[in-house]
């Protein structure tokens, strides 16, 4: 019987005998004394075992080798001074092997080292072949680790504290539109019909609120067919919440708390409350995103007005064609930013020129604080506009000035994202901060060009806000998202409880009285029948745990992820099936291989 896990021994352990299974992370030969660190979920501890003072395990302990598998008994032993280990937690002691059992070897060579302290870069892929030694590895151990303590305390706190209960909600549903594309099943009992994989619990989250379930949680697996990047998976968790009869105030004051607890459970931290808010408008004029990282300064400033008139055509257009103009003011710019790479074929272009901008106009202040108006601009800012932009941005010498001219979301997009890569080249991102914030006030529909039609922005169950409700199309959202250092990882808002208000919503969207009663009739119909005010949130378990564990990537917090070619490599998930299947299935691949 284990007696302990290794990472628990500690000196007030010497003298007593205990059992420990584990695998061996290391093994060396020590002048005839042979070493081994045994390692389990917990962490280290050091077997000795040399022929005078452990016999009986010695010849065993000669043949382990890194990753057998065994169960050492053994006394606890104070290590001589000159072998005390401060870097792990058991490192004043150590354990005589009475007795080793080796309970299984290894058979082929390991495709990538798993002992601790070991840093070497392995590649993703090998990793995740291999995920169940990946998941050995300190790193990954203590990733797992840490999303079981923010799930726990999260449990712990909206049970105990809050009176939320957990309800489980259907894997096999009907598409509710959050915005991205279904996965979908063939039903073999209902032939020719098809279920989806769930992109939130959402309906079903409403609809036991109509059911008076009053405070309703889960810890859901959510599924998105759409690109995948370092925080997004085709399949992910969000803690998912729903309240009756809360205000959005109060229910944002609940998620403070709720994420204060996380904070000082899983860190250690007292995080000041409240939040800062900004409004959805605040943050797009300010960062030009709507998940600003707001750990560094790098504010946009509009100049729109200054240079509607100016003589440089593609201002002057701008404005005139409803656009906007901005500046990303950056200190110390001047020196550090040749024109080489603000002009086409230049890192900073590029930056720009992905995010949709067709050119990058900007101005030095030189040390001498003379202006510098550069390429088309040069001669077409009065000296007047050329003082009003430096007043109105602060800029001293030494600054660059960067312009996005054009369309409203263009600029902003080009803007945000010069100012993330800004941040990144002069290192103003101080990674122990911790900046939660919320935004709040969305517009509840945005143009979709493509389909030339309104989109719901969060989604089409968002009630407007009280005072919007005469002119839908422009009206603000009761919606609010919780952003951690430029990451949302939170999303919610007050919920439509009137069927009218719902209707006009997807009317709004372009849905046909027949359509939305065919997609959402039950909605529609239990609205009818008591629906309680109500509202809610969903926060991504990944990001947050990867944030909180200091991670690039949401795959590094997954215990099985996807690759960004959403397969599986451990087994070699999404595969074929067997003709047979598809036929039980009534289905037909129109697929044809290459030849
Ligand atoms: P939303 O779509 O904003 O809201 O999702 C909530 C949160 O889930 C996380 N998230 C993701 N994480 C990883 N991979 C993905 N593909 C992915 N997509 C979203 C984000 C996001 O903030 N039903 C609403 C919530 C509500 O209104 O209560 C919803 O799903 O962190």
């Amino acid at each position: 019987m284990r007696t302990h896990y290794c990472g628990q021994l500690r000196k007030e352990h010497i003298g007593e005998t205990v059992t420990l299974y584990g695998w061996v992370d290391r093994y060396r030969d020590h002048g005839g004394v042979t070493f081994l660190d045994l390692r389990d979920r917990s962490g280290l501890v050091q077997i000795v075992s040399d022929p005078q003072r452990t016999p009986d395990s010695y010849e065993q302990a000669n043949t382990l080798r890194s990753e057998y598998v065994v169960e050492i008994t053994g006394r606890v032993t104070q290590r001589p001074a000159e072998s005390l280990n401060s870097r792990i937690p058991t490192g004043e002691v150590e354990i005589y092997a009475d007795n080793i059992v080796l309970l299984n070897s290894i058979r082929k060579q390991l495709p990538f080292q798993v002992a601790s302290g070991n840093s070497d870069p392995v590649r993703e892929d090998l990793r995740l072949k291999y995920r169940y030694l990946d998941l050995r590895r300190d790193r990954m151990a203590q990733n797992l680790q840490l999303r079981h303590q923010v799930v726990k305390a999260v449990r712990r706190y909206l049970e105990d504290v809050e009176g939320f209960i957990e309800v489980e909600t259907p894997i096999l549903t009907r598409s509710t539109p959050e915005g991205a594309r279904d996965y979908i099943l063939p039903s073999r009992v209902n032939a020719g019909e098809w279920f989806a994989l769930p992109q939130s619990p959402q309906l079903f989250k409403q609809l036991l609120m109509v059911s008076g379930v009053d405070r309703y949680y889960q810890v859901a697996r959510c599924f998105r067919d759409e690109d995948l990047r370092a925080d997004r998976q085709p399949e992910f968790t969000q803690l998912d919440m729903e309240m009756s009869f809360l205000s959005q105030e109060e229910i944002i004051q609940l998620n403070e708390k709720l994420v204060a607890h996380i904070f000082n459970t899983v860190k250690g931290l007292d995080l000041p409350l409240p939040f800062p808010r900004l409004t959805y408008a605040e943050a797009m004029e300010r960062y030009g995103s709507d998940k600003p990282d707001t750990r560094y300064g790098l504010e946009l400033v509009n100049v729109s007005d200054i240079l509607k008139d100016s003589g440089f055509k593609v201002f002057r257009d701008a404005v005139a064609n409803g656009g906007i103009i901005k500046i990303l003011p950056i200190p110390n710019g001047n020196d550090a930013i040749s024109n080489v790479r603000i002009k086409p074929g230049g890192d900073i272009f590029k930056e720009a020129s992905e995010a949709g901008a067709k050119g990058l106009a900007y101005i030095r202040v030189r040390e001498d604080g003379e202006i510098d108006t550069i390429g088309a601009i040069k001669d077409n800012l009065s000296p007047e506009q050329k003082q009003e932009i430096l007043r109105r941005t602060g800029a001293k010498a030494g600054h660059l000035l960067l312009f996005g001219a054009g369309d409203a979301p263009t600029v902003n997009k080009t803007l945000d994202r010069l100012r993330q890569f800004t941040a990144r080249e002069f290192g103003l991102i101080d990674a122990t901060k911790i900046n939660l914030l919320w935004i709040t006030d969305f517009p509840m529909f945005e143009w979709n060009a493509d389909e030339k039609r309104l989109e719901a922005l969060h989604h089409p169950f968002t009630a407007p806000h009280p005072d919007d409700l005469s002119d839908l199309k422009t009206a603000r959202a009761q919606a609010y998202d919780l952003v951690f250092n430029g990451f949302e990882v939170g999303g919610g808002s007050l919920r439509i409880y009137q069927r009218d208000i719902q209707e006009q919503v997807f009317e709004a969207i372009g849905f046909s009285p027949e359509e939305a009663q065919n997609k959402f009739g039950f909605l529609l119909e239990a609205f009818e029948y008591g629906t309680p005010p109500h509202g809610g949130i969903a926060y991504g378990v990944d990001r947050l745990v990867m944030l909180l564990a200091g991670e690039e990537s949401i795959r590094d917090v997954i215990a099985f992820p996807k690759t960004q070619q959403a397969r599986c490599l451990l087994t070699d998930a999404p595969s074929t099936v067997d003709a047979k299947q598809l036929k039980e299935l009534h289905v037909a691949s129109t697929f044809k291989p290459k030849a």
